[in-house]
């Protein structure tokens, strides 16, 4: 049995608890002005492959870094004038901002699913902005609600799907937002608008001065599919699943009791292995040789780790 999760009134102390939590590598509900988020300490790999286990997502797409302000977002990510114009307009707000990632700057590898690039906000709900201060760090964060499921926008929500999977649920009422936050990237050095949300595209365009280019595909970008996201990282190198020995020049992943040249998790735990997926893979693609991988039961984190080694072990 699990015990139940808390839900703490918004003050002080209660927040500086929930920051402890943080700190231990605990999951919390965050308010925030879009909708509750499932909340981790962005630079512990076990920690966000608990927010993966706790909603029971069948695949890892790439979470939002949210962070207190501007300065704190510039310490991960690489901003040119235009981010750092949409950041000076509309954050704290419910807008993310996708920008290429600062090499070294600590954040776990399962956070942007091996990417190059991450997903970053600055939260305007004075409970998120005041978590975030106590915690001091930044937080992945998912919307708390099981995979597949809508959006919470009340603490109750967040209890009613993830009851005993998180430390503490910080409840100040319901979302003024209600929808999460728009996301923008930028392709080839266009604005472009891959998730509408909270804030209208129409503002943003608005503060840029010219449109938005908008994904043709209607799948290439789909938050409620995931996996659908056009770019996933994927070793260049060719891959093997259910591999239990190494062909001759492979280089073998082990899980386990299959010992390899690296290994997911020896002791066979899948939260770990998790944690750990995107630095594994990404040593062995530097390895130049072909890469096999020792076989992952299918079930919990299990699923998502199968998921992501199936679309890099297909033929590109
Ligand atoms: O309002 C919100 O944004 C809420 C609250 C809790 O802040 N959070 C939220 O997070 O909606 P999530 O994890 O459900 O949505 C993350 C979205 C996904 O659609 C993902 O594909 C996209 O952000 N994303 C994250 N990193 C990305 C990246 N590097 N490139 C492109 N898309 C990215
Ligand atoms: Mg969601």
């Amino acid at each position: 049995m699990t015990d139940p999760t808390p839900i703490l009134p918004p003050e002080a102390e209660r927040i500086c608890f929930a920051a402890m939590q943080l700190a231990r590598g605990r999951l919390v509900g965050m308010p925030t002005e879009t909708v509750y988020g499932l909340a981790a300490d962005a630079t512990n790999a076990q920690a966000v492959a608990a927010i993966y286990a706790a909603k029971g997502r069948p695949a890892f797409n790439p979470l939002i870094v949210h962070a207190p302000d501007l300065a704190v977002a510039e310490r991960f990510a690489h901003f040119d004038a235009e981010a750092r114009a949409l950041a000076q307009a509309f954050w704290p707000g419910p807008l993310t901002l996708v920008r290429p990632l600062r090499q070294g700057s600590g954040l776990a590898s399962l956070v942007t699913a091996g990417l190059d690039t991450v997903a970053l906000r600055v939260p305007a709900h004075p409970v998120a902005q005041s978590l975030l201060r106590a915690f001091e760090g930044v937080v992945a964060a998912p919307s708390a609600n099981p995979s597949g499921r809508i959006s919470p926008t009340t603490a109750q929500h967040v209890i009613d799907g993830l009851d005993g999977k998180l430390a503490a649920v910080l409840d100040a009422g319901p979302c003024t937002v209600g929808v999460e936050s728009t996301i923008i990237g930028w392709r080839e050095g266009q604005p472009t608008l891959l998730r509408p949300g909270g804030l209208p595209a129409e503002a943003i365009e608005a503060a840029l001065g010219r449109p938005l280019a908008r994904l043709a595909a209607s799948n290439d970008h789909n938050p409620d599919a995931p996996g659908q996201l056009s770019s996933h990282y994927a070793p260049r190198a060719a891959l093997r699943m259910n591999a239990t020995a190494p062909r001759p020049a492979e280089y073998l992943i082990g899980f386990g009791d299959v010992a390899g040249d690296d290994t997911l998790s020896e002791s066979a735990d899948l939260t770990e292995a998790a944690a750990r997926l995107f630095d594994v893979l990404h040593r062995a693609d530097h390895t130049g040789q072909p890469i096999a991988v020792a076989p992952i039961p299918d079930h919990g984190l299990g699923r998502a780790i199968n998921d992501r080694l199936r679309r890099a072990a297909a033929p590109r």
